[in-house]
């Protein structure tokens, strides 16, 4: 077996982690011969509810489960770990408005991203999960001057995934059978689910679809799911999220199939027009350990207006915690060429793709 990798996961006792940490320890994220050591992490008030899943852990007798930790802070949940899950987050109150929820996670993701920097392995790879995502994600980033902005991940693989069922659904298809859609934009009902490259068996997706269910139907379910799951089980969704989080991490560490596009929450290098320095949902694939923009889809300008739309909202949710970014890491965010940790460019040793690509790679240099 091989040495066991440390991962952290913030909001441990929570509905989530509650599905998520059984599939870590049995092997479903990491491959079955990867041991794994959980470092959980909740907030004081809840220390005796994470003890008792750590029991539940300790009686399913996993072979890869090496140690599980308990802390009820982050400077010390963070000691040296290569990955790290921040699912832990504050819900939205009754009468909050936006900007305030926007605010008080800020708080939370910035001592998150300066306590990663400080004690984390400097390769650490960091998924964002707690909502606002995209913009939690950017405020941790922003807050870690020592590791490279491409560190830094938002989960959108949930509505990924959705789309995907929902189209296996419609379409009588195996999800198996089912590849290259694309999640644009923000986790949020913003989002712009992209059926214009995605296939079934290998043939166009939209020769099998009719437009007006894709615009009419489609768009809003996909967008409006959560809502839609919320309102049905008086909670948020659990185990789907789970799943997906465990898609997002696998594929990141092992690789995207041969061909297959994914969708990541990832900063943006300014491809397909989309501002520098956001974290926006792109299509990528994984090789190495690291992701790549898949660049050159065509988009119509149908396309381009719900890529803008969702782009506009999370430029709003960055001017409202922008006094909370500070003001050293914006180059490093807005130049992804540099790698932070050398200063080498990306592209001055020859490692990087030529011009001619089709992906690029946006992880640093190692
Ligand atoms: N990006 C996505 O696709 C997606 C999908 C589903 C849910 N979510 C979000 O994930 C988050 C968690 O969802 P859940 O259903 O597990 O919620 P939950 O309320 O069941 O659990 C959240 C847990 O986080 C803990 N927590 C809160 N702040 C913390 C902090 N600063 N440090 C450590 N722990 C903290 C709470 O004590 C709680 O136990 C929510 O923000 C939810 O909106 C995101």
């Amino acid at each position: 077996m091989r040495r066991p990798v440390r991962i952290a996961v913030t909001g441990a006792a929570g509905a989530i982690s509650n599905s998520l940490l059984f599939k870590v320890a049995s092997g479903e994220m990491f491959g079955k011969d990867q041991p794994v050591i959980l470092q959980l992490i909740e907030m004081p008030g809840r220390m005796e509810a994470l003890r008792g899943l750590a029991m539940e852990l300790e009686d399913c007798a996993y072979p890869l489960l090496h140690t599980i930790t308990l802390h009820d802070n982050v400077e010390e949940g963070f000691n040296n770990i290569h990955y790290a899950l921040l699912i832990g987050a504050r819900p939205r109150g009754p009468g909050m408005e936006r900007s305030d929820l926007l605010e008080s996670n800020a708080e939370i993701f910035t001592r998150q991203g300066r306590a990663l920097n400080d004690y984390a392995n400097r390769d650490v790879k960091v998924l964002v999960v707690g909502n606002p995502a995209n913009t939690n994600a950017l405020i941790a980033s922003r807050n870690a001057p020592k590791l490279s902005p491409s560190q830094f991940t938002a989960l959108t693989r949930l509505d990924h995934n959705r789309a995907k069922g929902i189209l296996a659904n419609h379409t009588g298809a195996n999800p198996r059978n089912i590849g290259r859609i694309v999640i644009w934009g923000n986790h949020s009902t913003t989002q712009y689910p992209d059926l214009h490259h995605a296939t079934v068996l290998d043939e166009p997706v939209m020769n099998q679809i009719d437009f007006d269910w894709y615009q009419n139907v489609f768009i809003p379910k996909i967008q409006n799911r959560g809502a839609e799951i919320i309102e049905a089980r008086s909670v948020s969704s659990a185990a789907s999220a789970a799943q997906a989080v465990v898609d997002h991490m696998r594929d990141w560490i092992l690789g995207t199939d041969a061909g297959e596009i994914v969708s990541m929450g990832i900063v943006s290098d300014g491809s397909y027009g989309v501002e520098k320095g956001i974290f926006y949902s792109f299509p990528v694939r994984c090789d190495y350990g690291r992701y790549q923009i898949v660049r050159g889809l065509d988009i119509s300008e149908w396309g381009r207006e719900r890529m803008r739309l969702t782009e506009a909202e999370l430029l709003d949710e960055k001017a409202a915690v922008n006094h909370l970014l500070p003001p050293e890491t914006e180059a490093s965010h807005q130049n992804l060429s540099i790698c932070l940790r050398s200063g080498v460019t990306l592209y001055a040793d020859g490692t990087g793709p030529d011009a001619s690509s089709k992906y690029l790679t946006t992880n640093r240099v190692m």
